[in-house]
Parts: C-alpha cells; sequence; structure tokens
C-alpha cells in the first residue's frame, strides 16, 4: 500500500519539494513517469522499471490540452483521477510523489506561448494528421522536467515517434535527465496496451487485432529472410486495407523517413496508425 503518497497539484509546491528532496538526498535519484491518467499495466510496468534504478518516484497526470489537434479527441479522452489515485495507492511499489498540475497554473495565458518543435521529425507519422500534436508533447515534457528535475524519465516504446523526440530533446538541450525506453505492452491477445482502447466495444476490440497480428506477420517474415522493405510493406498494407490507414509503412527508426522499397529493412521500424470506429489507434514493431 502507499498511503504515503503526497499529491501536489502546484509547481511553485513541486519545485520547492524536488529542490528539498535533492538537496537532502544527495546520493539519490528521482524517477518521472509523465501520463495523462487512465492508468493501465502499460504504465505500471513503467513505474516499475524506474523502481530499479531510482529511489524517489514522481508520477504526473495531466490531460494536455495542446497536444490534441482534434477538440473531440480532447474531451472523448477518458479521464478518472479517483480510480487513478486508487490504483497508485494500492501499488506494492510506493510512488513518493503524484503531480497533478493545474491547466490554469500551467497555460497562464490559456495557451503555451514558447512551443518547441523539430520540424523535420514533428511532422511525419502521427504528427502529418494531428497537426501540432508533438510540439504539445514536447513543450509540457520540456516543462515537466523544468518543475519536476527528475533524474531519470520513462517513455513506452508505444509511443516510439514521442520517445524519440523527447530524447532528441533532452539531448540537444542538455536537459541532464536520462530518458530511458519503457517496452511496448500487451493484452494477451496482441492488442497494444492504451487509454484509448476502453473507448473500443468488444466488436470493434476484436477488430483490432488484426494490427498486431500484422506487425507480427512481418516481423516473422524478416526473420524468415524476406527482408526486403517492398514485399513487408505489401503485407502490411494488404493486411489492413479494409482499415482505415493514416499511415503503415516502414521507416528508418531515427529520421523516420520511409525507407525505400528496394531497401533491407533491417532495422526498420514498422510503424502503424489506423482508425477502428471513430478511435485511432497506434502500434510498431523494430525489426532486429
Ligand atoms: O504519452 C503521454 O501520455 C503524453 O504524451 C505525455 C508524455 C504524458 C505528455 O503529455
Amino acid at each position: 500500500m502507499n498511503l504515503s503518497m503526497k499529491i501536489i497539484k502546484n509547481i511553485t509546491e513541486m519545485q520547492n519539494w524536488s529542490r528539498h528532496y535533492r538537496c537532502e538526498n544527495p546520493d539519490q535519484k528521482i524517477g518521472f513517469i509523465p501520463t495523462m491518467g487512465f492508468l493501465h499495466e502499460g504504465h505500471l510496468s513503467l513505474i516499475k522499471q524506474a523502481v530499479e534504478s531510482c529511489q524517489c518516484i514522481v508520477v504526473s497526470i495531466f490531460v494536455n490540452p495542446f497536444q490534441f489537434n482534434n477538440p473531440d479527441d480532447l474531451k472523448n479522452y477518458p479521464r478518472n483521477l479517483e480510480r487513478d489515485i486508487l490504483l497508485l495507492n494500492g501499488l506494492d511499489q510506493k510512488i513518493d510523489i503524484l503531480f497533478i498540475p493545474d491547466s490554469d497554473d500551467v497555460y497562464k495565458n490559456g495557451r503555451p506561448e514558447l512551443i518547441m518543435d523539430y520540424p523535420d521529425i514533428t511532422n511525419k507519422l502521427c504528427g502529418k494528421t494531428r497537426a501540432g500534436h508533438f510540439n504539445g508533447v514536447l513543450t509540457i515534457v520540456h516543462n515537466l522536467f523544468m518543475w519536476i528535475k527528475p533524474h531519470v524519465a520513462i517513455f513506452g516504446l508505444k509511443d516510439y515517434q514521442q520517445y524519440l523526440l523527447i530524447k532528441k530533446m533532452t539531448n540537444d538541450l542538455h536537459l541532464d535527465v536520462e530518458i530511458k525506453a519503457g517496452q511496448l505492452i500487451r493484452e494477451n491477445d496482441g492488442l497494444a496496451m492504451s487509454s484509448r482502447n476502453s473507448r473500443l466495444s468488444s466488436e470493434e476490440k476484436n477488430r483490432a487485432l488484426i494490427i498486431s497480428q500484422t506487425l507480427f506477420k512481418v516481423k516473422n517474415e524478416f526473420e524468415s529472410g524476406n527482408n526486403k522493405v517492398l514485399h513487408l510493406k505489401n503485407i502490411l498494407q494488404n493486411n489492413l486495407s479494409h482499415l482505415e490507414i493514416d499511415y503503415a509503412s516502414l521507416y528508418h527508426s531515427e529520421t523516420l523517413e520511409e525507407l525505400n522499397e528496394q531497401d533491407n529493412a533491417s532495422g526498420a521500424l514498422v510503424a502503424v496508425a489506423v482508425y477502428i470506429g471513430k478511435v485511432r489507434l497506434i502500434d510498431n514493431i523494430l525489426l532486429n
């Protein structure tokens, strides 16, 4: 039980707490797991991973309005703070701080004025149809790092592009935070875990299984020696052709450039975004 978990809602209080903790515990590390709530096994696995290298754990919950390009998506994003708090309180691992900043405190003028960007990458894959999404993500993550001052922060690989961008920002700005990748966690049937899955009906959940099945098929094919991009891309697109595809292809895992069809797919990121009903789902797999 985690009944000692402290909830902080105010940014200044968060900064004071962090300054004090770092001063009093110079040999200990603060591990940070940023979330938008509606916690699931995927988030819990990030917490478990943080506990392995950090003595102090901070989790944040903030549904960041500026990473939603679509007002309906923001409105329908699942939220249940009471359940999240109960879940965190019930964990075996100790959580020190749950940071739940208030939107008015985060965005003093109702919106961020300083915006982070990597135009070469933020506009690809998810950024192509979700204009501004990654600018919102980078900006809030940068700010959370400034307020919480973690030593380590963990990001799940389901959001591969997000992980890549945050790692790049952290390196380029010398933010002194170690960025770790958290394994992509799947349901037993293969569906990548996401808070958005709660919006799928059971029939839609069944239909969504084709996403991970297709990725596994591509990986099997690659591992059995059929490693040309064109061949693997065809499998991907044929298998998903009955769905509304946002993107589905093979990409360079650092630049996110789509790979040339004649290339060998070794090291590629196979990434997919499709709509199941009204819900947009993403998934990916690395070929190595
Ligand atoms: O992955 C998420 O849940 C969000 O994009 C993050 C990193 C918490 C920023 O709002």
